[in-house]
């Protein structure tokens, strides 16, 4: 049976809540909430509840190093095995218990971030380097994942559904666990891509083991600390912290049976050569992976409303989301006005450390960014010219990782051919004429990320909806910031296997399909 579009949707489920950024005194006791919620983070291995600890390393603030956010020690050898085997052995509970049970923790667990708001804003600001607003707005998609994939999980892991059939046969379907669900996640977005992936699989009857970038394991710590507390059974969340070697020794185990991952193509590729190889059942791959993000702007659009929006698209989260703009592409007609006010805008974005109201965008993740992001800003103004550059505040210490955000118009768009992750934009001109010979290029890329058009015809709409081989297409809007469930978020192409998170088919690919038919 074809479903009907109403079957798309989950049953209503309630949002995060948020603050009023128009209540000065919200803000501040909010600010002031966080400074109390202060205080050194630990990470460690943590198996059926029990936590190992070898030797302790300190994690340091990007945006200072002098500040110790708090202590990890890396998962041996043996925890992982540990994991690996009581995960995989207490997996056929965990699914067997009904759905509606299952995903009340996951409901808890998001009363409970917002409970606990401030401690998360205070590990996203310091682990990850991350402004009040763009840590908040995280706070609510994990939030807001917990409570949609539970609603889902009732949707669709809930009871059998009656198919049709002969006379006298009954036939039904019904979704169920994969078993052990191995969860792979990156820095970027390390509490709602991190929990977003675990909720969905313990949502769908899996049990997870769960693998946090190496440069945010306190952020995910505390996560698991919490659901842990909100009824997640500790022998079927286990946290392994480390680096890529740690989810490499996951991916081959064929005791795993699904691999949820998001973060570069390159580690992509090496997961499902991996899972290629393995010996024993085949293991599906979802891959969340990065992308070369284009918005094309004509001269019909109103330049200040587009200045706006390509300021937040290519600069808000300092660049940092897989979703950012990395190349602009403008009309010849609409090019002087427009680069001219943007240049504005770039100039004026204030650059500083997370903890002061007033910056707009604070440090990238860790030098070896800062240093890719130099070296490109480099590359590009020796082939272009440079258009504008945000200046350093105080806050900005030497040592912190701040890059200088940057607008560089440069002659062909062929000179970016990977993705730019950070707040630097290129910027290419073109003619109203090669509008297809443009789509037709940036298609070649294969890159099928985001993409934003700005525009007011509705027959350039058209042909950018035919041409466009994206995953996300924004229309006169910003084009990061994707709401769950509202924008189903993720690629094509080189970009991801889909499907897409917070969407309606995101939970059946943790889940096996079983069909029983009986004869009656
Ligand atoms: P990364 O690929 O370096 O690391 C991601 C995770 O994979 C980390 O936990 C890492 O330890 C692990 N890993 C690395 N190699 C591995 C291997 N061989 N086997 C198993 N695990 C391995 O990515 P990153 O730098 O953390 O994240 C940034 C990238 O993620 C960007 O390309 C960005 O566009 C992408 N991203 C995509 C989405 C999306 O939804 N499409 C969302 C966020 C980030
Ligand atoms: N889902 C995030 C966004 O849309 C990455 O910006």
């Amino acid at each position: 049976r074809i479903p009907k579009p109403a079957e798309l949707s989950a049953p209503a489920w309630k949002r995060a809540e948020g603050i009023d950024w128009g209540d000065g005194e919200e803000v501040q006791r909010l600010r002031r909430e966080i400074e109390a919620a202060a205080g050194p983070g630990r990470a460690f291995a943590l198996v059926a509840g029990s936590a190992a600890g070898g030797k302790e390393e300190p994690v340091l603030s990007p945006a200072d190093p002098a500040r110790r956010v708090g202590n990890v020690s890396w998962t041996q050898a043996k925890q992982i095995e540990e994991a690996l085997r009581i995960g995989s052995e207490q997996a056929p509970r965990w699914e067997r218990v009904p759905a509606q049970e299952r995903v009340k923790a996951l409901e808890v667990l998001a009363d409970r971030l917002w409970r606990e708001r401030a401690r998360f804003l205070y590990l996203l600001r310091e682990e990850a380097g991350k402004t009040l607003p763009d840590a908040l707005a995280e706070l609510q998609e994990a939030i807001d994942f917990c409570r949609f994939y539970a609603a889902e999980a009732r949707r669709l892991f809930g009871a059998p559904r009656t198919l049709g059939g002969p006379c006298g046969e009954r036939n039904a379907i019904s979704w169920r666990g994969r078993g052990l669900f191995a969860c792979i996640s990156p820095w970027n977005f390390p509490l709602s891509i991190f929990l977003g992936q675990v909720v969905a699989a313990l949502a769908a009857g899996n049990a997870v083991v769960a693998k946090p970038a190496e440069q945010t394991p306190l952020v995910a710590a505390e996560a698991v600390r919490l659901a842990l507390a909100s009824g997640v059974p500790p022998e079927i969340l286990h946290l392994l912290p480390g680096d890529g070697q740690v989810g490499e020794a996951l991916v081959r185990d064929p005791r795993v049976s699904g691999v949820a991952f998001t973060g570069s193509g390159a580690a992509a590729s090496r997961i499902a050569r991996t899972l290629a190889s393995r010996e024993g059942a085949l293991a599906p791959l979802i891959a969340e992976t990065g992308g070369l993000n284009v918005m094309l702007v004509d001269a019909t659009a109103a330049p200040e409303q587009v200045v706006d929006d390509i300021v937040v698209s290519a600069f808000r989260s300092a660049g940092q989301r897989c979703s950012s703009l990395r190349l602009l592409l403008v009309q010849d007609e609409a090019a002087p006005r427009l680069l001219d006010l943007l240049a504005g805008a770039v100039e004026e974005l204030v650059v500083g450390d997370p903890r002061d109201p007033a910056t707009d965008i604070g440090p990238v993740i860790e030098r070896s960014a800062l240093l890719e992001l130099e070296n490109q800003a480099w590359r590009l103004e020796r082939q272009g010219k440079l258009l504008a550059k945000a200046p350093l505040q105080s806050t900005a210490v030497p040592g912190g990782h701040y890059f200088s955000p940057r607008l560089i118009e440069i002659p062909s768009l062929s000179l970016v051919d990977r993705e730019i992750f950070g707040p630097l934009l290129p910027v290419v001109r073109f003619r109203v004429e090669e509008w297809e010979l443009v789509l037709d290029q940036v298609a070649r890329m294969r890159f099928g990320l985001t993409m934003g058009l700005e525009s007011r015809l509705s027959g350039r709409l058209r042909l950018v909806r035919e041409r466009a081989r994206v995953g996300n297409l924004y229309i006169n809007r910003p084009m990061i910031g994707a709401a769950v469930a509202f924008q189903p978020f993720g690629g094509e192409g080189l970009s991801g296997t889909g499907p897409k998170s917070g969407g309606p088919r995101y939970l059946e690919a943790f889940g096996v399909e079983r069909v029983s038919s009986e004869n009656l």
